[in-house]
């Protein structure tokens, strides 16, 4: 490995770039400032873009007229670290242990842009230039849902227009697989809270006369799933496009599936919506999870206490056919219908993306699996749809017109979102000669 590329990712990754942390907004605004000027470092011209969130960077060649115009886009944000003392090492500390690098961002998103950032580096310092007219966008909101990015790309239309749009920022089946991505599942955020009492209440002098929220809460979420792991929820499933039979058969075959998931999961077992194996659950079928609950007392021992209020944090991934707001819309008419008594019922839409799918047969797509092919030689290229989201891809497709092709790096162990995130050095070097690849295949 070249280190000087690892001193760089090093770096990019010390930025604690925590979007979803207000107190984090001067590390994410530090964390642009160093991209914008890495970029113009490189021999790009960057500019570094306020927003009424995070900045937004892009950075580009010069363009000349005729050539296919290629944005690559990617995100500087990351998620937050919680539980903290489940890290081996400090999320924000960057090292290599038998080759891989562990930090928060090593996967998500940082070390898969930075390849491609590098990897244009390294064409321009050989040939002065990339075959293509290139505008790399590089967000720093896309881990809470992008909300300043699509009124950025309205007022920049026409200065960011371009044929195709590729993202490195989703996985790879196995190690040593080069994997295009076609579709990807959209999705929806909720928090719902029930309040009980006007204040905490002592649960001897008050417990058995007044509802819990806490119970109540408990009883509501139990309602969203049958015990089979169907959504429970009325016409929640009355617009899902169903698999086709080709991709059932295909993903049969990956290397990819229960006992591959059993082990990145470290779960005792499998569960999911009957008549469906693991994978097509997570690639095809729509869900709702629960991503965080609470209320009353969370220390250490115990105090007999009624909490006054519960929350539940909730998001649902949906797959091609059905649409963000109907889905809310229905989900919201299952909980006010469903609410036990005693308690008030308070529901908050958050962010939502709709599902993604592309056609992996497209020329673009064919040029895409071309640069992945020639990326890892002498392995066949995987053709798979994933549970994550990148909302934004919508709205390219959208606002800019162009479609996405999405070759990501992340492994299944990664642990994106998670303690001891991870990315194989290999990998990185894989991203840096995939950029190289890609646009020469792009610009034929
Ligand atoms: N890189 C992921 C998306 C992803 C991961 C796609 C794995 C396919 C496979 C991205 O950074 C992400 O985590 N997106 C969020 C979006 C949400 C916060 C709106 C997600 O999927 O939870
Ligand atoms: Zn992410």
């Amino acid at each position: 490995m070249n280190s000087a590329h690892l001193d760089d990712l090093f770096a990019f990754i010390r930025f604690p770039s925590i979007s979803t942390l207000p107190e984090r907004a001067g590390d994410v605004a530090a964390c642009a400032q160093w991209l914008g000027a890495k970029l113009n470092a490189l021999g790009l011209k960057a500019e570094i873009h306020a927003t009424g969130g995070h900045p937004i960077v892009v950075a580009r060649n010069q363009h000349i007229a005729g050539r296919r115009t290629v944005m690559i886009y990617g995100h500087y944000d990351v998620q937050p670290v919680d539980p903290l003392a489940e890290w081996t090492s400090p999320p924000f500390e960057p090292v290599v242990r038998d080759g891989v690098i562990y930090a928060r961002g090593s996967t998500d998103n940082k070390g898969q842009i930075l390849a491609h950032v590098l990897g244009v580096g390294e064409t321009l310092r050989e040939k002065g230039d990339v075959p293509v007219n290139l505008i790399f966008l590089i967000e720093g909101e896309e881990e809470v849902g992008s909300s300043h990015l699509e009124t950025f790309l309205a007022a920049h239309r026409e200065e960011l227009k371009c044929d195709i749009i590729a993202i490195s920022d989703t996985g790879m089946i196995a190690r040593d697989t080069p994997t295009f991505t076609y579709g990807l599942r959209g999705v929806a955020a909720m928090e719902v809270r029930l309040h009980g009492p006007a204040t905490d209440l002592h649960s001897g002098i008050y417990g058995g006369a007044v509802a819990n929220p806490l119970t109540a809460l408990a009883r509501l979420v139990a309602t969203l799933h049958d015990a089979e792991g169907r959504v429970a929820v009325a016409g929640f499933y009355d617009d899902v496009a169903p698999l086709q039979q080709w991709e059932r058969d295909a993903w049969a075959r990956l290397p990819f599936g229960d006992a591959e998931i059993l082990a990145v999961t470290g779960s005792p077992a499998l569960f999911g919506e009957a008549g469906y194996t693991s994978v097509e659950r997570l690639w095809a079928r729509p869900t709702v999870e629960v991503n965080g609950i609470g209320g009353g007392f969370q220390g250490a021992g115990s105090k007999t206490v009624i909490g006054r209020e519960a929350f539940v944090k909730l998001t649902f991934r949906l797959v091609p056919g059905q649409r963000p707001a109907d889905i809310m819309a229905k989900v919201r008419a299952h909980l006010q219908k469903h609410c036990p008594p005693g308690v008030r019922i308070e529901i908050e839409d958050g962010h939502s993306g709709e599902p993604y799918a592309t056609d992996p047969h497209s020329a673009f797509g064919k040029a895409a699996r071309r640069a992945l092919a020639r990326t890892f030689p002498g392995r066949e290229t995987a053709l798979i749809r994933e549970g994550g989201s990148i909302p934004i891809v919508n709205t390219f497709k959208k606002i800019l017109g162009a479609e996405t092709l999405l070759l990501g790096l992340a492994l299944p162990d990664c642990r994106a979102h998670a303690p001891d995130e991870n990315f194989p050095i290999e990998n990185f070097e894989a991203g840096i000669r995939l950029n190289r690849t890609l646009l020469e295949e792009l610009a034929r």
